[in-house]
This record gives C-alpha cells, structure tokens and sequence, in this order.
C-alpha cells in the first residue's frame, strides 16, 4: 500500500532532510513513526503525498507518486496535517468537512450526512456550524480528524493525531482508528498511542531511518529510544 524506495528528500532550495529511506507497509498495516523534534516524521508525511521533490521511488496504493499521479495519490491518501490550522482553512467546519468528498463526486446533501455522521461518531456533532478560528486547539484537531476520515480515503497519513486531545477524546480516537480497517501511517510523540494503533514502528533520527519492528519490542528497548532522542513510553516508565 506505500513503498518508499531508496528515498531522500528536501524542501526548495534546501538540502535533503530524509536520506536514503526504505520501508513498506501492507494493505490493513499501522506503522507508527515516531523521533525527536525535527527528525523528520512530518517531511516523510509530506513525501508520501508528493508535496515534496524527492529522489527514488514512492508508491501509494499501487501508484507512483508523481506530478501525473498525484490526484489519484490525494484520493488513495488521507492526510491530517500536524498543525491542524492549516487543516482547516475554510470559514466554518462543515465547509471543510464536505471539501473533498464533493470534489470527488459526493453530492451536498450526501457529503453533509457523511460529516455530520464522522462528527457525531467522534462525540463532536456539536462542531458542525462552528467557525474554524473560534475552536479550541483540540476541538480543531478533532474537526480535522473528522475531515480526514469523511473522504474515506484508504490509506491515512496521520500526523500527530493525538496532540492537544484530552485524555477521553484521544481513547475515543484511539477506539475509532483501531476499528478502521485502513493502512495507516502514523507520526507521533506519543508513544503509548502508538501502542495502542500500531503493532509496527520506525524510529526516525535526522533524517535516517534507524530502524523498524514490532512496536512492543521496540518500545520497550530503553536504550535504542535513548540514542535516538526518545523516551520509553510511560507505561513502561520506571519499571
Ligand atoms: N518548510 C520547511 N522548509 C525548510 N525546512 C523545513 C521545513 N519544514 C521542516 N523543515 C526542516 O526539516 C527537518 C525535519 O522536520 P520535520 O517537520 O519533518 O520534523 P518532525 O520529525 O516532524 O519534527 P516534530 O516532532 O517537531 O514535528 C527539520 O530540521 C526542519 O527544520
Ligand atoms: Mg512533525
């Protein structure tokens, strides 16, 4: 479902933040990405969807992501952007919410039912006619969650989901993407999310992909987290 072959990457003008990055991830997989600030988890996002010029080879649902593919890349990849204000651009919620799957052929009437659906499944009906700019930090994240999810697209790039999210809401969100049977890319700091979403992981590390497996094992490995910036999760903090 998403392949990256030998990929190294950058933004304009820059040089190449990820380097040399191999991975894939099979249909129904979740694979948590998780290093320090910037390692590079939100630049990987990015390459996924083709918003970045990159070397080597990437594929998203069979296709490879090039300028041609990328509005088949867009349907096949649902993106939530780690700074959810870039998410939500439009005026209200529902304007945002009913964007892409009217793009992709929903009909208004349809795509609403659809977000009001999403909403209220997150427990956040309540958002629907809200303005974007008057939402607290975690109702946007959960507005732009609902987004994502609306368009259904097949595969989710997700892009620290959980930050800003109370505890009730993250379980809720943790519930929902654990009964989504969709591929799913996930970058987090939050290492017990990504316990409980992701039976796979990669550590990131300027730019490297240091290494990846069974997200029990390598969560639990004190002194791998350790050289690479990271923490062990609090559940197996201090045991
Ligand atoms: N728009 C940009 N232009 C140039 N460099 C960028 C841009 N965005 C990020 N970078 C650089 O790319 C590197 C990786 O950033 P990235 O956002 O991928 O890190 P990250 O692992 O997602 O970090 P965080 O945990 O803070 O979200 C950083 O050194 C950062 O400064
Ligand atoms: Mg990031």
């Amino acid at each position: 479902m998403i392949e990256f072959r030998n990929v190294s990457a950058g933004y304009p003008g820059g040089e190449n933040i990820l380097r040399d990055i191999s991975f894939s991830v099979k249909a129904g997989e979740n694979i948590g990405i998780v290093g320090a600030n910037g390692a590079g988890k939100s630049t990987l996002l990015k390459t996924a969807l083709g918003l970045l010029n990159f070397e080597g080879t990437v594929l998203i649902g069979g296709a490879e992501v090039n300028k041609k593919n990328l509005p088949v890349i867009r349907k096949t990849a649902g993106y939530l952007l780690q700074d959810s204000d870039n998410q939500m651009f439009m005026p209200t919620v529902l304007d945002d919410m009913v964007f892409a799957p009217v793009n992709y052929g929903k009909s208004r009437p349809e795509a609403e039912k659809a977000a009001k659906e999403t909403l209220e499944s997150l427990g956040a009906g309540y958002l629907i006619d809200k303005y974007n700019h008057k939402l607290s930090g975690g109702e946007k994240k959960l507005a732009a969650i609902a987004t994502v999810m609306t368009a259904e697209p097949e595969i989710l790039l997700l892009d620290e989901p959980s930050a800003s999210l109370d505890p009730k809401n993250r379980r809720k969100i943790i519930n929902i993407l654990n009964s989504i049977n969709k591929t799913k890319l996930i970058a987090s700091h939050d290492l017990d999310f990504i316990l409980d979403t992701c039976e796979k992981v990669m550590i990131l590390n300027n730019g490297e992909l240091v290494c990846q497996g069974k997200a029990g094992e390598i969560l639990q490995d004190a002194e791998l987290l350790d050289r690479n910036g990271l923490e062990l999760p609090l559940r197996y903090y201090g045991r």
